[in-house]
């Protein structure tokens, strides 16, 4: 975790620094600091809490003149979250200055050498490790910055994106990156360049990107070029500069009080531009490039593996259920982080899809790169282009958000449904374990779900109204069959992410099994009741929470009358196939959370100890 930025060229550093801690924020948010050079002087700024306690220190500590900088907002990984251990560090020396993304596992050992040669540290970081041992090789061996850092790397176990800065040779910064991110922009004419852990502290100034693979480093000169080398022989590579899509707008609030409101309301146009060139109704077809082409590798696979975390695995456990249904296709969910360390049998035959918003997330990464090894094929569908997921597999296709700033994944979710909705459609057809007329009618009813979710978001009031009554609760159950079951897990996981609420999501039908110990007259239970969804069922299940004097927020198809009796409150999601029902059925819980939270005085889009992109293990 942890977002990283530069600057070095012609404008004031400070402004632009700062503008990119905040966007970068959603990385993490413990602590911040910053570097700036002034020509003569390195001037350091760091603090625990967010950007905006970093902005105070900078006023009232130093200057914030200079033309290159450095700067950092941190998730603590090694040592807690103080001032100390705040990025940048420095190297004993005093000369050299690092802002660091990863984890550096071999740190200790490292260190206690250091220590043997006269080294001390004043963090608890093994970024401070990272820094004195560049400065321990530029020594020794007598070389320059970029020599001694791919030197130093080249000693080094785990995962790092790095930008360091040599007060000794003050035209340059050198970035590095193993499985963590880092991108650089290049300004005209070479006369500026921005480094960052994402594009966006640096759309305003130019499109022009270069992403770095990993084992890739760039040694950058201000005004004039931008070399890039393979850490381990020191080879130079010929970088591909990409045109950015990305525009200020999309990263931008946008009127709304925070950006899950926003990404909330943002899902009718996310989904619509999923479907863009690939649902095409003229011809009642779907056409997807990453599956066309691999389209033997679908057909002839004995299962589909789908791997990933969080948000992303409930997408993956709706994928579960639509692609036994439609294509008739064994599929096994797995968390990541359980799936890459315990040997799991994979075959040539399997075909593994990898989920992730971010394409960065450390797990998911780990799972691909074994997968790959033991043969199977592997297929990305991911939010973020250019990521080291989107990079990493066989081919892909990816959900079309547009980028998810709120750390409580929302629109990201209901897209990661659409193309793998999609996909068990075209897939299905090419298997012929759909007729063409079941086929079309499921065109029709995808194509409107952006409509209906539209239409949905007007609830919004109702919602905040429920939300009102359970501000107070200390937990929460969650409940939904079929394809809901992981809207339900999706609720929960939402409730208690920003809201710091205990809730749990649940089977419906295993409600008897256990939980039901817990329903009284305090615990509201969220169920979701939709017509299709072994309806009768679920409203036993309801039968039997509210003979407990369990508060029931019901979540239903429009018209209905059997729960609104039962329930307290009930919630009209619009009439859709079942299999496409998580994409309305999940949009009150995101909003029922979003309220909870933001009445309970909570910070919705950074909530405590979370980061948007989970790059460590
Ligand atoms: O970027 P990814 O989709 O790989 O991230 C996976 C999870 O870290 C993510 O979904 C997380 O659970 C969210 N905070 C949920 O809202």
């Amino acid at each position: 975790m942890c977002g990283i930025t530069g600057y070095i060229g012609f404008r004031e550093a400070y402004p632009v620094i700062i503008k990119g801690l905040q966007r970068l924020e959603y990385r993490g948010y413990d602590s911040a600091g910053v570097m700036l050079y002034d020509g003569k002087n390195i001037n350091l700024a760091k603090t625990k809490g967010k950007v905006s306690d970093l902005q105070e220190k900078v006023k009232q500590e130093i200057s914030n003149q200079g033309q290159i900088g450095l700067g950092h907002t941190r998730w603590a990984t090694h040592g807690i979250p103080n001032d100390i251990n705040s990025h940048p560090h420095v190297s004993q020396s005093g000369d050299l200055v690092i802002v660091h993304n990863g984890i550096i596992e071999n740190y200790d050992s490292i260190k206690q050498e250091l220590i043997s040669r006269g080294y001390s540290f004043k963090s608890d970081t093994d970024t401070e490790v990272l820094i004195n041992l560049i400065q321990e090789v530029k020594e020794k061996y007598q070389v320059k910055l970029g020599k001694a850092v791919q030197l130093a790397l080249k000693q080094v176990i785990g995962a790092y994106a790095i930008a360091v800065f040599d007060k000794t040779k003050p035209d340059e910064i050198v970035v590095g990156r193993l499985g963590s991110p880092i991108a650089i922009g290049v300004g005209e004419d070479y006369k500026e360049f921005f480094v960052a852990s994402d594009a966006s502290p640096f759309i305003e100034y130019t499109k022009d990107a270069i992403y770095l693979e990993d084992e890739e480093m760039a040694i950058i000169k201000k005004g004039r070029e931008v070399k890039v080398r393979k850490i381990k022989d020191d080879s130079e590579i010929d970088p591909d500069i990409l045109e950015l899509e990305l525009n200020l707008e999309q990263i931008e609030k946008g009127g709304y009080e925070h950006f899950m409101l926003k990404e909330i309301h943002e899902q009718p146009r996310a989904i619509t531009d999923t479907f863009r060139g690939r649902l095409l109704m003229d011809q009642a077809i779907i056409k997807m490039a990453g599956v066309e082409d691999n389209m033997k590798k679908f057909l002839n696979a004995d299962r589909i593996i789908i791997v990933a975390c969080g948000t992303s695995w409930h997408a993956g456990l709706v994928a579960e259920y639509i692609f036994e249904e439609f294509a008739r296709i064994p599929v096994e969910v797995e968390y990541a982080s359980e799936f890459r360390y315990r040997n799991p049998v994979i075959t040539e035959k399997d075909v593994l899809i990898a989920i992730s918003q971010s394409g960065e997330t450390a797990d998911t990464l780990a799972a691909i790169k074994l997968a790959k090894e033991k043969g199977a094929f592997v297929f990305g569908v991911c939010n973020v282009v250019g990521s080291s997921i989107a990079r990493e597999t066989h081919a892909g296709a990816y959900t079309h958000a547009g980028p998810e700033i709120g750390v409580a994944s929302t629109k990201a979710f209901t897209t990661q449904i659409t193309v793998l909705s999609l996909m068990a459609l075209r897939l299905a057809r090419a298997k012929g374990t759909m007729s063409s007329s079941v086929y079309r009618l499921h065109l029709q009813e995808m194509e409107m779900i952006p409509q209906k979710i539209e239409k949905l978001l007007a609830i919004d009031e109702q919602v905040k109204g429920i939300a009102k009554k359970y501000l107070l609760s200390t937990n929460c159950l969650y409940l939904g069959r079929g394809y809901n079951f992981p809207v339900a897990l999706e609720g929960a996981l939402k409730l208690k992410e920003i809201s710091y609420i205990h809730a749990e999501g649940y089977p419906a039908a295993e409600m008897k099994h256990g939980p039901i110990a817990l329903i009284d007259d305090r615990m509201p239970v969220v169920v979701i009741a939709t017509n299709k969804g072994h309806y009768e069922k679920v409203v036993s299940n309801i039968q039997e929470i509210k003979s407990r004097n369990g508060k029931i927020i019901a979540v239903v198809t429009e018209g209905d009358t059997t729960v609104k009796d039962i329930a307290d409150h009930t919630i009209e999601i619009p009439e859709t196939e079942e299999a496409f029902s998580p994409l309305l059925t999940t949009i009150p819980l995101q909003l029922l959370s979003y309220h909870i939270a933001v009445m309970r005085d909570c910070n919705v889009d950074q909530p405590r100890n979370l980061a948007k992109s989970v790059t460590v293990e």
